[in-house]
């Protein structure tokens, strides 16, 4: 494992694999009682440029869980948002702390932090990728399907951060992944140059969600307008709207009991409906609930005493 979780990019199929067989002991430790209070004395700091809900509640429980401690930095009223740079935040974060996770704009912020802290740092989101979510998301599929490997995945909608980590993550875990966005939406270059390296059967972009979903195993989405994208709304609900939907039709696409994800906040008729929604809410509830186990993998193997 290297020092950090930044991206999917950085991770082989054996961290992946060696996070998702921990974040499964977390969840049977958790659930049985049993104590895992692996980060006893240690503290993490999460430094917040967006909202959250989820990456905040799941990160600060998971910390209290293992024996730790979590603090919550917001951009806006530490000296982050009046500038001072982040290679400064990181050696003095370096000098209090055990680990940093940081929810923000561009990828190269978070890179940066990580560049110059002598400690782990973990992206909890960024423009470009959400490595946290598609490890819960992952580890969701793996329980109810009792594997990764052969299973096709198909993500609709905007080729957002979502879109790029699942295409990676489900990729180098041997799953099928199409993807249906339209076009000036589409993933990012790297991640697309990355999945040619892939055995290219593998991977297909589209932009007929009918297309991407025929026989898929498992349907994800996500908002049409991410943090930040707020003003693109109305562009993005024209180029979007009526058919860049998981509805009931296109479920009678995918394979028989096939599940859907969604990282949430879901709007409900836009990019999901109501009742395809409330019909997988088990298993959407469950893909949150499991960030907190995936997370607190993380966090022990990335913060934990080292064997050597
Ligand atoms: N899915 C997710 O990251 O949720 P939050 O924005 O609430 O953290
Ligand atoms: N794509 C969404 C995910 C939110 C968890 C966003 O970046 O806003």
């Amino acid at each position: 494992m290297n020092k950090d979780l930044l991206k999917l990019l950085d991770l082989s199929r054996e961290d992946i694999y060696k996070i998702l067989n921990t974040a499964d002991q977390m969840k049977y430790s958790q659930k049985h009682h049993i104590p895992h209070d692996y980060l006893r004395g240690k503290t993490l700091a999460m430094i917040f440029e967006k909202n959250s809900t989820r990456t905040r509640v799941s990160f600060e429980v998971g910390m209290y869980q293992l024996g730790g401690h979590a603090l919550f930095l917001s951009g806006k009223e530490s000296q982050i948002g009046r500038g001072e740079p982040v290679e400064d935040t990181a050696r003095v974060l370096s000098r209090y702390c055990d680990g940093i996770m940081i929810r923000t704009y561009a990828q190269e912020e978070v890179e940066a932090l990580a560049r110059c802290a002598s400690i782990p740092v973990i992206n909890g989101l960024t423009d470009f990728a959400h490595p946290c979510q598609v490890l819960a998301d992952l580890m969701t599929v793996r329980e109810r399907m009792a594997r990764l490997e052969g299973l096709k995945l198909c993500f609709i909608g905007d080729g957002n951060n979502m879109a790029n980590s699942l295409i990676v993550g489900g990729l180098k875990c041997g799953m099928d992944v199409s993807a249906a966005c339209p076009e000036g939406y589409d993933p990012d270059p790297r991640v697309l140059d990355f999945a040619k390296t892939v055995d290219d059967a593998r991977f297909t972009l589209c932009r007929d969600p009918r297309e991407a979903a025929a026989d898929a195993d498992v349907v994800v989405t996500d908002v049409w307008a991410s943090m930040g994208q707020e003003e693109e709304k109305e562009k993005r609900q024209k180029a979007f709207g009526g058919v860049y939907q998981v509805d009931g039709a296109l479920m009678a696409l995918a394979h028989p009991g096939a599940m859907v994800l969604h990282c949430l906040p879901a709007h409900r008729g836009e990019e999901i409906s109501a009742e395809v929604f409330e019909a997988h809410a088990g298993e959407i509830f469950e893909e949150a609930e499991n960030r907190l186990h995936a997370q607190k993998a993380v966090m022990y193997l990335l913060m934990g005493e080292k064997e050597d």
